[in-house]
């Protein structure tokens, strides 16, 4: 009964979505575990490129299942978008999706919420994708969030809806144009919610299903182990829990039919939004690496933050993760530099770690330490023997000049950049 998990290991952006639709290949389902439509996943088929936040990568394969769990949070007016986006490139989801009836819904008053908070200074910036993520966590952990099987009982549903729009209204200085918006918003919220409500089901008895039959089922996280509430750069992160244990919560199975762990690495590192960064390379070759990867993201557009690979942080999420393997993504994108470095270590208040530490005030202080290699000007593995030697030992990055560590078992797959 095999269960194998998908997780970012960096910030976000590492590439999950084409290493999901790539493994989907052999699965009978595809589930995604966590966040919201703040996540940008981008899969091709058929030369047509699609920018899925909320459906599962997998689903793009006409035979996968695709699954939406408990713990991710939906706005139903993008789903929707999302579905009529495949439906009108002839790829039919119909009786495939089964979004969870407990997921916790993302009223068009939370976005409003969120811009408040956000230029709250007091409150310091996120930065945010904007998509009222924070919010819908918030009244989920408050006990008054909508779900989306709240749906199908229309007074009740009504009632819960209407609460939520008195009290952004109540809550913030609208001008009256911006209240008939809302209004409005609420109102394509409303028929949204119906419209996606056919695809309700129980996915923890979904996957039981799948799982009796022995057949595959993959693990969507979204979002990269960094932006974590728990294990992240707290504050600096996003509110649904990222990591690879969130899956058999979201989802519902337990642990024992999980076989694979795979996390997912950028040859670099980037970051949208504000925190620290350690790696960062504010300048010309951070530029450089933007503009070769297309670092802007898929979700707001924005340009991400780049920097080099960070070593220490990729040891710490492969522990938190239990990484059974490591897909290195994006090796392309550092084609042609003279010389690339890769962070082994940090300095530390004039001593080096080499481990990641625990608390951002500390992380904010450290200042990579690099080992430096050679780059390359075309990509082929074979003339880039040091990366097939990557060893991450259990939490602690020991690199050695030339010979990056390696974990149990790393994936070099450059095919699927
Ligand atoms: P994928 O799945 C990159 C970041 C935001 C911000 C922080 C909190 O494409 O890897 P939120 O809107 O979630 O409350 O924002 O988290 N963030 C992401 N960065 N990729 C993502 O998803 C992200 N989802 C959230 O930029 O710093
Ligand atoms: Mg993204």
């Amino acid at each position: 009964m095999p269960v194998s998990i998908v997780v970012g290991l960096q910030w976000g952006d590492e590439g999950k979505g084409k290493m999901v639709d790539h493994l989907a290949e052999n699965a009978v389902a595809v589930a995604r575990f966590s966040g919201g439509a703040n996540a940008g996943h981008t899969v091709e088929v058929d030369g047509k490129r699609f920018a899925l936040h909320l459906l599962p990568s997998g689903l793009v394969r006409k035979d996968v299942i695709g699954m939406i769990g408990s713990a991710c949070v939906m706005d139903p007016v993008t789903i929707l978008e999302e579905i009529r986006s495949l439906e009108g490139n002839g790829i039919s989801i119909e009786g495939r999706l089964k979004i969870s009836g407990k997921v916790n819904l993302t009223h068009p008053a939370y976005r409003c919420l969120e811009m408040q908070s956000e230029s709250d200074l007091a409150s310091g910036k996120i930065g945010t994708t904007g998509r009222g993520i924070g919010p819908t966590y918030v009244r989920k952990y408050k006990r008054n969030a909508i779900r989306l099987e709240d749906v199908f009982d229309m007074e009740n549903f009504t009632k819960l809806v209407d609460f939520h729009t008195l009290d952004a209204v109540n809550t913030l200085n609208l001008s009256s144009t911006q209240v008939e918006t809302l209004h409005a918003d609420v109102k394509n919220f409303i028929e949204a919610t119906k419209e996606v409500s056919r695809f309700s089901a129980d996915v923890s008895l979904s996957i039981s299903e799948v799982l009796s039959k022995d057949a595959l089922v993959i693990a969507e996280g979204a979002q990269g182990s960094l932006l974590d509430p728990d294990h992240g750069s707290y504050p600096f992160v996003t509110c649904g829990q990222c990591v690879s244990g969130a899956a058999c919560t979201s989802l519902g199975f337990g642990p024992a039919p999980v076989t694979e762990v795979i996390g997912i690495l950028k040859a670099y590192t980037t970051r949208v939004g504000a925190g620290p960064f350690p790696t960062e390379l504010d300048n010309q070759i951070g530029q450089r690496i933007r503009k070769a990867g297309n670092e802007f993201g898929t979700t707001t557009g924005r340009p991400r933050r780049c920097g080099w690979l960070d070593g220490v942080l990729a040891a710490y999420s492969a522990r938190i993760n239990g990484c059974t393997s490591i897909t290195l993504t994006l090796l392309d994108v550092l084609s042609g530099f003279d010389e690339l470095k890769i962070c082994t270590g940090y300095e530390l208040d004039g001593k080096l770690i080499d481990y990641f530490p625990e608390s951002v005030t500390l992380l904010d202080k450290c200042k990579p330490v690099y080992e430096e290699l050679s780059g390359w000007l075309s990509l082929s593995m074979q003339k880039y023997p040091s990366l097939s030697n990557w060893n991450l030992n259990s939490g602690s990055a020991s690199f050695s000049a030339g010979s990056i560590l390696h974990p149990v078992n790393t994936v070099l797959e450059s095919g699927l950049m």
